[in-house]
């Protein structure tokens, strides 16, 4: 385990096989559809790439980035959009994924974007939900593991941009951050 880690919340293990049931049940819900994955950078690129190979249905996929203001531990409520996807969306059935849902906003203002290029439909598939966090109310249409409300790393996650190639899910040391 990486010495910064305080303990892990999600095992490599765990992901894959939460990941693997994702797929089935997205599979089975976009059959005949015209799905567009949408994953959301840099957070939720391992789980978007994880995920695509669990879906077993021919769709287009792309990445868009959008940065909240700020940096550390906390989230501030304003977003940037910084890459857009140049695909067509109109008629499409796009499944937004990302990594973590703790206020909303960041996936609020995407999801306003989106809805507004005449897409059929707008859902969303979040890996991690933090509880009593939400500002915004979104329904999370796939989700994989409810986790503490403490900061967490791996997986895509990161803390001043370290961290994102751990293969599971842990709590950063506080003294990590704290110095
Ligand atoms: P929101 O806009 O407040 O929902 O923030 C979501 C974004 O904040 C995620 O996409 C992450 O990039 C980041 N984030 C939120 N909580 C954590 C955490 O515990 N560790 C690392 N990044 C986090
Ligand atoms: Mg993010």
């Amino acid at each position: 385990m990486n010495q910064d880690v305080k303990n892990i919340v999600v095992t490599a293990e765990q992901l894959a096989a939460r990941i693997s049931e994702l797929g089935t049940q997205i599979t089975a819900d976009y059959s005949g559809k015209k799905l567009v994955v949408l994953g959301i950078l840099k957070g939720a690129a391992p789980f978007t790439t994880d995920l695509m190979r669990a879906i077993d249905l021919d769709f287009e996929m792309d990445f868009l980035a959008a940065s909240s203001y700020g940096s550390g531990t906390q989230t501030s409520g304003e977003v940037r959009m910084l890459k857009d996807t140049a695909l067509d969306l109109a008629g499409k059935d796009i499944l937004v994924v990302e990594d973590i849902f703790e206020s909303g906003y960041t996936l609020d203002k995407i999801l306003e974007v989106l809805r507004g290029r005449g897409a059929a439909s707008v859902r969303l598939c979040v890996l991690l939900e933090k509880p009593g966090t939400h500002a915004v109310d979104i329904p999370i249409d796939y989700l994989g593991f409810h986790i503490p409300n403490e900061f967490i790393v791996g997986y895509g996650l990161d803390y001043a941009e370290h961290y994102r190639g751990l293969p599971y899910i842990g709590v950063l040391k506080p003294e990590v951050y704290q110095k």
